[in-house]
């Protein structure tokens, strides 16, 4: 069964990670696919992909912590495609782990600006064409570490917290245009960001592997677990959620 059946998406982060396997998951399922990356060069490699395999996408370079870059990649897709029905706030950066009275106050502003500002501007770019579509989606992507603290993760926590409030908060006010938000809290998970955590800690395939023995189901998430969690959320099979938080997270929030 096709999910997302004439339905145009938006992914930020495309290039690379989930947003890489959504946008190509997402086209699978029958949408017209924008893949916006910072890295131009990931993105289009994405979306030639897409359209080798017989799907539509388009390319966007777009810098989602800047606004002029966030009104560009929804003014494209809705150019492309002809409107704009689901958006996955996905792009995000790591923070390597440290002590806060060992972090420049530059590196919180940097993970806030991209993980925080970031989703709020693609968000508030996307605010008219989804509420619009008449079934708009938008996907949010948090953290386990939105809602469960570590040591030297307080900008990262931050950032992935307020996401959360975010997606209540919009809601709440796209509702009555049967527009829906929801967020999802992936544990840690194998893509090229997670060993970017452990930088100048000690080996991070050391590292990597005491986080996957952390997690009660004895693996790390894969990209293909977070995608499906977002294809439930941006299709009709999640029509009644809204401003939920979705734990992907193998157990160890309960534990
Ligand atoms: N991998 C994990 O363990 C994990 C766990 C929980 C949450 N997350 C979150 O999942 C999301 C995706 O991460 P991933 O693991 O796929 O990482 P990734 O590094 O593979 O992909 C992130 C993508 O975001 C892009 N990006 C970074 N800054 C950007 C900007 N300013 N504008 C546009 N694009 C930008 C990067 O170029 C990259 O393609 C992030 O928000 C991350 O915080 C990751």
């Amino acid at each position: 069964m096709k999910l997302l059946e004439n339905k145009v998406a938006l992914i930020t982060g495309g290039g690379s990670g989930f947003g890489k396997a959504g946008s190509i998951a997402f086209a699978d399922h029958g949408a017209a696919v924008c893949v916006a990356d910072i890295n131009a060069d990931n993105a289009a490699a994405v979306a030639e992909e897409i359209t080798a395999a017989g799907g539509r996408a388009i390319a966007v370079a777009a810098d989602v912590a800047d606004e002029r870059s966030c009104a560009d990649m929804v003014a494209r897709t809705v150019d492309a495609f002809g409107g704009l029905d689901v958006v996955w706030a996905n792009a995000g950066v790591a923070q390597p782990k440290r002590a806060i009275e060992d972090m420049p106050l530059a590196e919180f502003q940097r993970i806030m600006t991209i993980n925080t500002q970031g989703v709020w501007l693609t968000l508030r770019a996307a605010a008219r064409a989804l509420k619009a579509s008449g079934s708009g989606s938008a996907i949010v992507t948090s953290s386990v570490s939105g809602v469960k603290g570590r040591p030297g993760l307080s900008a990262y926590h931050a950032s992935k917290g307020a996401v959360i409030m975010i997606t209540r908060g919009l809601a709440a006010e796209w509702a009555p245009f049967n527009a829906r938000v929801n967020c999802i809290c992936p544990v840690a998970a194998d893509t090229p960001m997670l060993p970017t955590f452990f930088e100048s800690l000690g080996d991070p395939k050391e590292l990597v592997e005491k986080s996957r023995s952390n997690i009660p189901l004895g693996r790390l998430a894969t990209p293909k677990d977070i995608v499906d969690c977002a294809l439930y959320l941006a299709s009709e099979m999640s029509a009644m959620m809204t401003g939920s938080t979705l734990h992907i997270d193998g157990g160890v929030l309960a534990t």
